[in-house]
Parts: structure tokens; C-alpha cells; sequence
């Protein structure tokens, strides 16, 4: 916040001067109240307003002008998500809920022990939680699946078949350790299992309810998203299966499932399907929407590649950031 609007004053005093609000959406309180201090010792306090909620369930109307613009960088892959299971019997759809480990299992609900990853040797503890399923009720799940479903048939018919969203992992992979690469299963969109009903998804429900709530509360911002595509290292499986990892003294620690860390203790991040976010945000917005990898979003801006480029020549947007995507819903008649 400090460094974009720090560049929009100096680079633009007369932008700068019409801005009229810059609004900061974050769900944490102590991150809430860091930006805050920040705003306030930069001597933006008064163009900054913190708001501490999540975005999600933001209620207010926070612009209706075509002038907002809406940037959600590395937001996307914190959202919530559901899992489902599609039964191999009857491909029905079951969704999971976490409850206590020794929680019966109750009547309506079923166990799918091969919705979960088992460690190889003896997990640290036993986990305090467990998982069991039921038949899938929820509107917002349902409506997440008939997109990914739309999403994915749209693709085919348009072009097939779609390739990987990996937007050239595997040369990238290539010159890595092998222990950065996505595990089977780790990498697939969710909207081709869903399509498929098959295995496990986890849904990027988050994802349509904070498209819903950008609806009401600015319906006409110039929205910019980037996010990850897809996670190297050790991710759970299924379809957009998540990374989840604490810090133990220091050290990252990848785990095997997020039910094996202590609740509250690990970090889950989700990668994007950005073809069915694209189809979402287009039907729902009924706007131009420009899909990009985060390189080729950075190469049109020399000064960024010069300043994102090392001594060597590398230029580390197309070897730190390759797994990343930008979305971005244009709008060319700003007022
Ligand atoms: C990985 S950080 C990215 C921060 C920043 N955009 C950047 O590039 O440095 C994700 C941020 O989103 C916030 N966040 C996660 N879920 C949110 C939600 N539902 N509503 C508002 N903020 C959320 C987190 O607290 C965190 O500050």
C-alpha cells in the first residue's frame, strides 16, 4: 500500500490528488492494524481506510465507480475451500465436514478413508480431527460445481484438448530439484474432476463468494487477481489439492494432510484454476477478462523487467514466479 501509493504521488501528484480513498480489506486484526500504523507513518492516513473484515463478507457499498480498481494479489489461495468426494459407486457428490476424532459417525454421514493420505511411518500424534461426508446440500457448492462444469465443457468446445495450466512448468521443473515437483494428482484443474465426477476436489468456493460480495460492494472496479497455478512441493492429492506447511523453529514443514499439524498452527494454500475463475468472473460480470502469466503481464512494462532482473541477466519473473498467473477484468472508458 505504502509503495503504491508512495508511487502514485510522486509519479503523478495530479492522480495522486484525485484519489479519494484507498481501502484496505484484510481479515486479520494484527495485519489490519500493521497497515494501519504503516498508512499513518508514511503520512497516508488520510487517503487509507483499514477495514478488518473478511472480504468475503463485506457489506457495504464501497464504490460503484468505474475509477476502483480492485487488486487481490496472493489472496486467492487463502480462501476457503471444500472438499468433495465423488463415490466411485454412484458418482454422487459428498462433501466433507471436520469433526472431532472420536465423533460418531452419524446417521446421513459416511466414511471415505481414501479421501485421505496416510504418511508413511507413525504420524507425530494422532489427529485431533477427522473428517466424514454427506451427500453435498449446500447451494454454494452445488453453483461452484455447475461453473467448473460449464467452465470445463466451454474449454472443449472451444478448444481442445486444454492444456496444462502450468503455463511451461516443466521446463522450469526441469532445471529444479525433483523434490519441487507436484505430486500426481497435485496439479489437476478442479473443474476437469468435477466434470468427470471423479475423486477428490477441493472447491474453489471462496473464490465465487468473493466474486459475489465484489458484486455488491463495487460492481465496476477494474479488478486485478494473481495468483499461483499451481504449487511445487509436496501437496495433497486431488484435483487442486492444497500445500500445507508450518514453521517449526524456523524451518518450513511440509505436511502430509492438513488434519497432521496442530489446528490453527499450519498455513493451507490453494492453487487457482484461472480458466474457471476467468469463466466465472466473464459470466458473472459480463466483462473482457485478459488471462496472463505473471511474466508475460510484466514483460509490457520495461521498467518493472529491469527492475526485477539480476546482474546475471535472469530475469527472476520468468524463474520465481512461472507457477503464477494474472487475471485481469479490463475496462478501456475510464472516467
Ligand atoms: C499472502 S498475503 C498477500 C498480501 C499482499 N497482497 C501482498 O502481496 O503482499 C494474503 C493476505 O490476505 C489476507 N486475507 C486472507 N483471507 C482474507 C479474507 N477472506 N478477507 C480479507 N483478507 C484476507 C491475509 O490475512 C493476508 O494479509
Amino acid at each position: 500500500m505504502v509503495d503504491v501509493l508512495g508511487h502514485l504521488r510522486d509519479a503523478s501528484p495530479r492522480e495522486f490528488g484525485r484519489l479519494t480513498e484507498y481501502v484496505i480489506l484484510e481479515i486479520s486484526p494484527a495485519l489490519a492494524e500493521a497497515q494501519g500504523r504503516r498508512a499513518a507513518e508514511a503520512g497516508l492516513a488520510d487517503k487509507v481506510r483499514v477495514v478488518n473484515e473478511s472480504a468475503l463478507e463485506v457489506q457495504e457499498k464501497i464504490s460503484h465507480s468505474r475509477n476502483c480498481f480492485l487488486i487481490a494479489l496472493e489472496v486467492l489461495d487463502n480462501l476457503p475451500h471444500d472438499k468433495v468426494v465423488f463415490n466411485p459407486e454412484d458418482r454422487w457428490a459428498w462433501q466433507a465436514e471436520v469433526m472431532p476424532a472420536d465423533h460418531p459417525v452419524l446417521p446421513g454421514y459416511r466414511d471415505f478413508p481414501q479421501a485421505r493420505r496416510s504418511p508413511p511411518g507413525t504420524p507425530a500424534r494422532p489427529p485431533s480431527h477427522k473428517e466424514l461426508f454427506y451427500g453435498v446440500e449446500d447451494p454454494l457448492i452445488h453453483k461452484c460445481m455447475d461453473f467448473l462444469v460449464e467452465a470445463q465443457e466451454a474449454w472443449d468446445h472451444k478448444h481442445a484438448p486444454r492444456p496444462s495450466p502450468m503455463w511451461g512448468f516443466d521446463s522450469w521443473l526441469a532445471s529444479h530439484e525433483t523434490m519441487l515437483r507436484p505430486r500426481p494428482g497435485g496439479a489437476h484443474p478442479a473443474s476437469l474432476a468435477v466434470w468427470g465426477k471423479s475423486g477428490v476436489v477441493y472447491l474453489p468456493t471462496g473464490q465465487l463468494k468473493l466474486l459475489r460480495a465484489i458484486q455488491k460492494f463495487a460492481p465496476r472496479a477494474q479488478c486485478i487477481f494473481a495468483d499461483f497455478d499451481v504449487l511445487p512441493g509436496p501437496v495433497m492429492p486431488g484435483a487442486n489439492g492444497p500445500s500445507v506447511r508450518s514453521v517449526v523453529a524456523g524451518e518450513a514443514v511440509d505436511h502430509w494432510d492438513y488434519l497432521d499439524p496442530e489446528f490453527g498452527t499450519a498455513d493451507v494454500m490453494f492453487p487457482t484454476d484461472f480458466y474457471a475463475l476467468r469463466y466465472c468472473f466473464n459470466k458473472m460480470f459480463g466483462r473482457p477478462t485478459a488471462l496472463e502469466s505473471t511474466a508475460g503481464f510484466m514483460r509490457r512494462f520495461p521498467e518493472v523487467v529491469a527492475g526485477t532482473t539480476a546482474r546475471d541477466g535472469t530475469w527472476l519473473m520468468e524463474v520465481d514466479f512461472l507457477n503464477t498467473s494474472m487475471l485481469v477484468a479490463e475496462v478501456r472508458d475510464c472516467e
